[in-house]
C-alpha cells in the first residue's frame, strides 16, 4: 500500500519537483554525438562507393568481392578439398562440359571455370587446363614444358655470359645468379597463384592437391632448357 502511494506521488504533477529544473545538472550535448559520427562514415562510405562506380563504371567496392560471394567457392568449401593425381586432373580440362576446368600450380589446383572460355577448348591458355604445368609459366614454352618439373628451369633467368669469364668468376656468377633465378622462380610461381587464388578479381578459386609420390620430380629425365626460353636468356651487361 504504500508503495502504492509512493508512486502515486511521484506521478502527480501538482507536487513540485524538489528543485527547480534550470538548476538540474542538464546533460549538455557536446554538439557531436554518436549519430554525427555515423552520420560521416555513411557519407564517406557512399561516396566511396560512388567514386569507385564511376572509375571501375561497374563495381561498388573496387572489384572487390568477399569470399562469400562467390558461390562457387562456397560450394568447394562445403564439399572439401579435392585431391587428384596428373591423371585424373585431365579430366577437368575443360571438355566435359558437365565438370569444372582445373588448372594446377605449383601442385596446387585451382577451379578456372570462370574462364571456361580462356582455358576451356579452343581457348587461348586450353593447353594449361586440366593439369600443372608449372615450368611452362616459367619459360613461357607451351608446346613442350607443360609439366611440373621446374629442375633447371631458373636458367631461363640466367644471363648469358659472352666475356669469357675465368672459371673461378663463372663459378661465382652462376652461384649467384643461380639463387637470384630460383627467387624470381618462384616469385613467377607466386604471382599466377594469386590470379589463380582469385586475388585479381577473377573468380578462380584454389580447390586443393595434385597427389603425387615421394620424390616424383627426380624419378623424371632431366629437361633441357626449352630453345625459346634459351634464346630469350638476358644478355650479361659489362
Ligand atoms: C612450390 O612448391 C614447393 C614444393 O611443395 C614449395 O616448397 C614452394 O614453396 C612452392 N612455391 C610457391 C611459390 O608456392
Amino acid at each position: 500500500m504504500a508503495e502504492v502511494r509512493q508512486r502515486a506521488k511521484a506521478a502527480d504533477p501538482t507536487i513540485a519537483p524538489s528543485e527547480p529544473p534550470s538548476s538540474k545538472p542538464i546533460k549538455k550535448s557536446s554538439g557531436f554525438g554518436v549519430t554525427d559520427i555515423l552520420r560521416i562514415l555513411g557519407g564517406i562510405l557512399l561516396l566511396n562507393a560512388a567514386l569507385s562506380y564511376f572509375v571501375t563504371s561497374s563495381s561498388l567496392t573496387w572489384g572487390w568481392r568477399p569470399w562469400y560471394s562467390k558461390p562457387g567457392v562456397v560450394a568447394s568449401w562445403l564439399k572439401g578439398p579435392v585431391y587428384l593425381n596428373d591423371l585424373e586432373l585431365l579430366a577437368y580440362n575443360g571438355r566435359d562440359p558437365s565438370k569444372p576446368v582445373y588448372v594446377a600450380l605449383n601442385g596446387t589446383i585451382y577451379d578456372v571455370s570462370a574462364g571456361r572460355h580462356v582455358y576451356g577448348p579452343g581457348g587461348s591458355y586450353s593447353f594449361f587446363a586440366g593439369r600443372d604445368a608449372t615450368r611452362a609459366f616459367i619459360t613461357g614454352c607451351f608446346q613442350e614444358d607443360l609439366t611440373p618439373d621446374i629442375r633447371g628451369a631458373e636458367l631461363t633467368y640466367i644471363p648469358v655470359d659472352d666475356d669469357n669469364p675465368s672459371k673461378a668468376e663463372a663459378k661465382l656468377r652462376r652461384e649467384r645468379d643461380t639463387r637470384f633465378a630460383k627467387k624470381r622462380v618462384q616469385d613467377t610461381i607466386e604471382g599466377w597463384s594469386k590470379m589463380f587464388r582469385g586475388e585479381g578479381g577473377k573468380d578462380y578459386f584454389e580447390v586443393g592437391k595434385v597427389k603425387r609420390i615421394e620424390g616424383w620430380m627426380e624419378k623424371l629425365p632431366k629437361r633441357e632448357l626449352c630453345e625459346q626460353a634459351q634464346k630469350q636468356r638476358p644478355k650479361r651487361k659489362a
